[in-house]
């Protein structure tokens, strides 16, 4: 286990590439399940996640490969149609194959993901879509063993907009015979970019990025030919954040602005400056930031991904600001963690009001959860003196070499044995 000590109190100056999004590489790489033969994809961001996306394929008798961001998996040696505990447990992006099993092999046994720190996250309406294209569904010790002999193109709408529900349905969707119509659909830039991924391999899609995605089935796809998958809004976000609270002057480069919109909405409300730079967006943080609102919401709203380090920000901005919290029901775990660190939060029910302090003092913290874990790195990059950020297992499963990244613009950050 490690931990990052970190000396804060410096305005953070420089470059920082940004890295293939997370949630855009997960469920192409579960993606490649739906094609026979060798399937190329680049732009993989080297994560713990990306890791156990691939011990997962391995574990199926697929053929993976990590070789500096270019991933190759092929799935004609497939031979076990199973996503066992030890593993959804760790991520519950696994759940992400069972729409192509289904879609290809019409078999999956997929472990219930269970819990998790930031709320119940169920996968009932990944069911209840599978259910209505003619799954047939048992839940039995803690498993999904879904069978059907071909999949069957279905209306389907969700009550409340789901990111992987909506690509699981989208994926089964692409081999099953005829139309699927999926209503209230994700429209995460993520969601969109597996659907060009899909119709990269010949898949028949229209309408991903808005609330009704259409599909129509087709017998098979082809393997996938060296997709890129697109820049990580939230690590760019997250960037942002961390300018903006050290009073720093970066250059993000590779991130696409019109992924961003809304965050960067917020926080040049909150106070940080944007520029156009020949190699990227410039982001300048000013000398204090100000007391923002913010409320999460399915895309193109506020993401509950960068709540956790925008609170942050707002822990050290003139002024009170509230934040609310839409989508999970027990994302406020870094609360008590950045109280730690000297700020001032309060929280009621989804509600958390933050008074901003006129500065914070470096602490030992431990990260709960990925973004929380975020959050946390961000305040202790402003804090004065030195904390401990323990357990960073959780940002390890989502930044790409978020240390080295940082002491590359001026931070003080050791990675230690814990
Ligand atoms: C994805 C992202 C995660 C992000 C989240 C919300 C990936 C790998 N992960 O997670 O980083 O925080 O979107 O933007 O892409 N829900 C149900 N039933 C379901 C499915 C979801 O009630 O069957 C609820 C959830 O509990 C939650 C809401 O719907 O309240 C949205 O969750 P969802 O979009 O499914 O999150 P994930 O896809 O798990």
């Amino acid at each position: 286990m490690h931990k990052l000590i970190i000396k804060g109190g410096k305005p953070l100056r420089g470059e920082v590439g940004i890295s293939g999004a997370k949630n855009a590489a997960l469920p192409i790489m579960a993606a490649s399940v739906l094609a026979l033969g060798k399937n190329t994809i680049k732009r993989i961001p080297e994560l713990s996640d990306v890791k156990t996306m691939g011990r997962l394929l391995s574990s199926m008798g697929i053929k993976f490969a990590y070789d500096n961001g270019d991933v190759t998996i092929n799935s004609s040696t497939i031979n076990n149609f199973e996503a066992p505990y030890e593993l959804v447990k760790t991520m519950r992006a696994s759940v992400l194959v069972l729409g192509p099993l289904m879609a290809r092999f019409g078999r999956a046994k997929v472990s219930l993901p269970g819990g998790c720190a930031i709320g119940t996250r169920p996968i009932n309406l990944h069911l209840m879509g599978l259910k209505k294209m003619g799954a047939d569904i048992e839940l039995k010790t803690g498993y999904v063993i879904a069978k059907a002999t071909r999949l069957r193109g279905a209306s389907i709408y969700f009550d409340i907009p789901t990111v992987t529900g909506t690509e699981n349905l989208m994926m089964a969707g692409t081999l099953a015979k005829g139309t699927t119509t999926l209503k209230n659909a994700a429209m995460e830039p993520e969601v969109t970019d597996l659907a060009n991924c899909l119709i990269s391999m010949g898949a028949k899609i229209k309408g991903a990025g808005e609330s009704i995605i259409e599909i129509e089935g087709v017998d098979e796809l082809n393997p996938i030919n060296n997709y890129e998958i697109i820049p990580d809004r939230i690590e760019a976000g997250t960037f942002m954040a961390i300018a903006a609270i050290t009073g720093g002057d970066l250059i993000l480069k590779g991130c696409r602005t019109e992924h961003l919109d809304v965050i960067t909405l917020k926080l040049k409300d909150a106070g940080l400056v944007f520029e156009d730079a020949k190699s990227g967006i410039r982001v300048i943080g000013g000398e204090k930031p100000t007391a923002t609102n913010i409320k999460t919401m399915p895309y193109p709203g506020f993401p509950t991904d960068m709540q956790a380090q925008f609170m942050a920000l707002m822990a050290v901005a003139e002024g009170t600001s509230i934040i609310q919290e839409t989508i999970f029901e027990n994302r406020f775990m870094h609360v008590a963690e950045l109280r730690r660190l000297g700020a001032d939060i309060s929280i009621e029910g989804r509600t958390a009001t933050v008074k901003g302090r006129s500065g914070l003092m470096g602490a030992d913290v431990m990260t709960t959860d990925l973004r929380a874990s975020a959050s946390l790195v961000a305040a202790a990059l402003c804090a004065e003196g030195e904390s401990a950020i323990h357990n960073i297992y959780h940002l390890d499963r989502g930044y790409e070499k978020m240390d080295e990244k940082l002491r590359m613009i001026g931070a003080d950050v050791e990675r230690v044995n814990d």
